[in-house]
């Protein structure tokens, strides 16, 4: 006779607990236990509690591969959902095995977990008769994702359909903004809904936005016409993702020195100034040529513009000058500081524009929302949740599929708040596609995105110098606890379900694009650690920079006109307020969490790792210091990345 000591352990949260009945089934490499209900005396599965139970074989099971957790209704009413959070199994020949499971289990549901002694490193190793079953498994996973707070549970069919879709055609799918259901949306639209009709004067519009503000967007309204201002956001707003030195004019942006002389301090010249590395250039090309959205018989506005820009001897950042479409002509000007006022102004607003909507679709939807998607969905189906990548990754992709469903069913239908922008749906589709096809895996790892943009030492770029610190001690501790799993390449090459996981980001998510430079496969430790600090850094660290200051900046409006009901000008001297009051977004179209470090679930129950993550979250709390001492001394504080404000994944 073979006794194994069970100790089952239910999750904590509200409503874990279930009165169903459990049944279990040992697998092992020389047999299978008999399928026993766990049935202790008083209520065996309350939230919070763990119980032990005894399950007899008559002989041993040899290795212990795999638990299979069946749940039977009791009341046969309702759904009573139970959280289990792990199984510990001893064995007669006193191996300690756990199974950690640290999900949802619905009635009529059967859940296979993958077993393994904690710390080390679980290479599947079951005979192949298991390994279907345990696909089939990690295909359900995805089916029962749901969480305490939101009660959302991901339908299976729907879950099916959606990875399906979004995997496949990343980019060609159908997509909305998050950006409305954000935090402050109540805010953002109060007052405004329903409304529209043209905004009369910039009072109007000073008015509406009266009642919703924070400290920075009420700076933002004053100073949003200011060109220091304007520099400034390209660098410390939400869109630092565009910018670049700039040490040759791209021929089709003919600026000439008697234009910018005025704008540069006396003896100097544009050309001296390039060569020195004190002129940026942000080219919003990937715009071009989108077809726009017809509204009322209208058809909306967006430009595809340049601006160049000048790094001045204050270490402020202006715009020098704007060609708001690619090709130059005499209809296309390049609008400068010195014009009229009005004509500044109004290319500066259509530029911003295409800048929000760039960043929001492309910095924003795709590459931090989309990209987190692909990068759950394949953590989900490849590692079995003993796998050290699946507890180091999986918290960071808490409510991930949540948001971009919910965002996806709220906003995607003809009133979706992108879909309501000058690109209408198809053309954010076609964007989207664009955004797609030129992100490279070197343009995600932020040191070599910094370095390629030749922004390493531009002064006073607080994301930047945030966001490397960042990357710097996520890479660390990533690094130590990869290293801690795989000691070797060999070790790396070997973990095929690694290799399966990687194999799927790449295919599905990257659609193969070889150009992208994503690997296929891994071959060394090296590899493994850039790869997943990576993917660490852009759920968490790139979603706040580019998440977190979207109400501070754009809930004034002529700062976040998505939709531009009027031309751009095709002339100088032309513009008064009228027309950029016109140009504007119609009154009424315009208007728990877990920081950067925390495990809260505590799926990593070796002493060493522990330890790994104590430090990493100490690391973080310094950087948060250094932040805010920083942030004391500035008038305007570059708080994005101030790990305490920083998620832990992608869940707004
Ligand atoms: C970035 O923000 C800081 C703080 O407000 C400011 O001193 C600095 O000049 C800004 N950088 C640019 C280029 O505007
Ligand atoms: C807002 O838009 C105006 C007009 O383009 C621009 O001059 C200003 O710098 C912008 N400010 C902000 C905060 O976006
Ligand atoms: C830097 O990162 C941004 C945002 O991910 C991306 O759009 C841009 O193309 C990258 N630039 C380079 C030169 O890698
Ligand atoms: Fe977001």
């Amino acid at each position: 006779m073979a006794e194994y000591k069970l100790s089952v352990t239910t999750g904590g949260m509200r409503h874990a607990g279930t009165l169903d009945n459990i049944f279990i089934i040992l697998f092992g490499t020389e047999g299978q236990s008999e399928r026993t209900r766990l049935d202790n005396s008083g209520i065996d599965f309350k939230s919070g509690t763990t119980r032990t139970y005894s399950l007899k074989c008559s002989f041993s099971l040899g290795k212990l591969l795999l638990l299979k957790v069946e749940k039977d209704s009791f009341l046969h009413l309702l759904d009573d959902r139970w959280y289990c959070c792990k199984v510990e199994v001893m064995t007669p020949e006193g191996e300690e095995i756990a199974f950690p499971c640290f999900r949802w289990i619905s009635s009529g549901e059967e859940v296979e977990l993958r077993g393994g002694k904690d710390g080390q490193l679980v290479i599947k190793s079951c005979p192949a008769t298991f390994t279907s079953q345990i696909y089939r498994s990690s295909q359900l996973r995805c089916s029962s994702l749901s969480s305490d707070q939101m009660k959302y549970i991901i339908q299976k069919e729907k879950c099916e359909e959606f990875t399906r879709d979004l995997l496949r055609l990343l980019g060609v799918v159908c997509f909305v903004s998050i950006m409305f259901i954000f935090r402050n949306t109540e805010l953002m639209f109060k007052g405004l809904a329903g409304s529209c009709k043209e905004w009369k004067s910039i009072e109007d519009l000073e008015k509406a936005f009266k009642s919703r503000k924070t400290s920075m967007s009420e700076y933002v309204s004053k100073h949003w016409k200011e060109d220091d201002f304007f520099g400034y956001q390209f660098l410390n707003g939400t869109n630092p993702n565009a910018i670049k030195r700039c040490s040759k004019l791209p021929p089709n942006f003919p600026v000439t020195e008697e234009m910018v002389k005025p704008c540069l301090p006396n003896g100097f010249t544009l050309k001296e100034e390039m060569e020195k590395g004190n002129i940026f250039l942000c080219d919003q090309r990937i715009m071009e040529g989108i077809p726009t959205r017809v509204k009322d018989g209208n058809p909306l506005h967006m430009t595809a513009g340049l601006c160049l820009f000048y790094m001045n001897p204050e270490g402020k950042l202006r715009p020098l000058a704007i060609q708001l479409n690619q090709k130059a002509s005499a209809e296309n000007p390049i609008f400068l500081p010195t014009d009229p006022e009005k004509d500044w102004l109004l290319a500066k607003l259509f530029f911003k524009s295409a800048d929000l909507l760039e960043c929001e679709v492309v910095h924003h939807l795709l590459i931090t929302h989309f990209l987190s998607e692909v990068f759950a969905v394949a953590t989900l189906r490849c590692f079995p949740t003993i796998h050290p990548l699946h507890k180091l990754l999986i918290p960071h992709f808490r409510f991930t599929l949540h948001i971009n469903v919910m965002g996806r069913e709220a906003l995607l239908g003809p009133d979706g708040a992108l879909c309501a922008s000058s690109f209408g749906l198809e053309g954010l589709m076609e964007l989207m596609g664009r955004g797609l096809s030129e992100t490279t895996y070197s343009a995600l790892c932020l040191p070599e995105n910094i370095t390629a943009r030749g922004l390493d030492s531009i002064p006073n770029f607080y994301y930047r110098d945030d966001a490397l610190k960042l990357w710097d001690v996520i890479e660390s501790f990533v690094r130590s606890v990869v290293k801690n799993h795989y000691p070797s390449d060999n070790d790396v090459f070997k973990d095929t379900e690694l290799q399966e996981w990687i194999d799927e980001i790449f295919t599905q998510g990257f659609l193969e694009n070889k150009q992208s430079g994503v690997p296929a496969s891994f071959h060394t430790v090296e590899e493994v650690v850039k790869f997943v600090t990576m993917v660490i850094f852009t759920v968490s660290v790139q979603h706040a920079a580019v998440n977190n200051g979207q109400f501070d900046f754009h809930s004034w409006t002529p700062n976040g006109s998505l939709q531009l009901q009027k031309p751009p000008p095709t002339s100088k001297g032309q513009s008064r307020m009228n027309t950029f009051l016109q140009a504007l977004p119609n009154v009424g179209d315009s208007v728990k969490f877990v920081p950067l470090g925390a495990f809260p679930e505590e799926r990593f129950s070796e002493p060493h790792l522990k330890q790994m993550i104590k430090e990493f979250q100490a690391e973080l709390s310094y950087i948060s210091e250094e932040i805010s001492l920083r942030n004391s001394k500035l008038q305007v504080p570059y708080a994005y990345l101030n790990p305490k404000q920083i998620e832990n994944s992608v869940a707004v």
